[in-house]
């Protein structure tokens, strides 16, 4: 699976987008270290709380099938589904990828035309508040 076999796979889980409040549409598609992608969208709420994210949508997918090691995620969105500048996950869905993925995990920030921008969770949450600080 390449990069961009991964960020047009997200871009395809953004059409099925729940959003009727924010319009925002968002994708994401997570690889498994064994090859499998997971996808998911943004789901909105008309009491907003329950809103969830669409990285979120795509590990908690993953995880209830029982999958444990990622090694990246792609993330698109814009409004209306259109791509006009990167959506970088939002702070709850960082902290979620701590708690399954290490330091080094790939976050691919889709831009326009499918280009996209490779981070690595550390950049995104540094000075992490991780599973190691309990279990040690
Ligand atoms: N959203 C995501 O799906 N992922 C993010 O990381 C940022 C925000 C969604 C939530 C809401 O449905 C919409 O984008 C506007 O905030």
């Amino acid at each position: 699976m390449t990069n961009t076999e991964l960020v047009l796979k997200a871009i395809d889980a953004m059409k099925n987008s729940y959003s009727p409040y924010s319009n925002f549409k968002v994708g994401a598609s997570l690889l498994t270290e064994s090859g499998k992608v997971y996808t998911g969208c943004n789901i909105e709420n008309v009491a907003f709380g329950p809103t969830v994210c669409a990285e979120r949508v795509a590990f908690f997918k993953a995880i209830s099938e029982g999958e444990k090691n990622f090694s990246k995620i792609a993330v698109v969105g814009g409004k209306d589904g259109v791509i006009s500048s990167s959506t970088p996950p939002c702070g709850v869905c960082r902290q979620v990828m701590r708690e399954f993925c290490n330091d080094n995990f790939e976050i691919l920030i889709v831009r326009e035309n499918a280009n996209y921008d490779k981070v690595l969770l550390k950049d995104l949450l540094p000075h992490s508040f991780k599973p190691e600080i309990l279990t040690k």
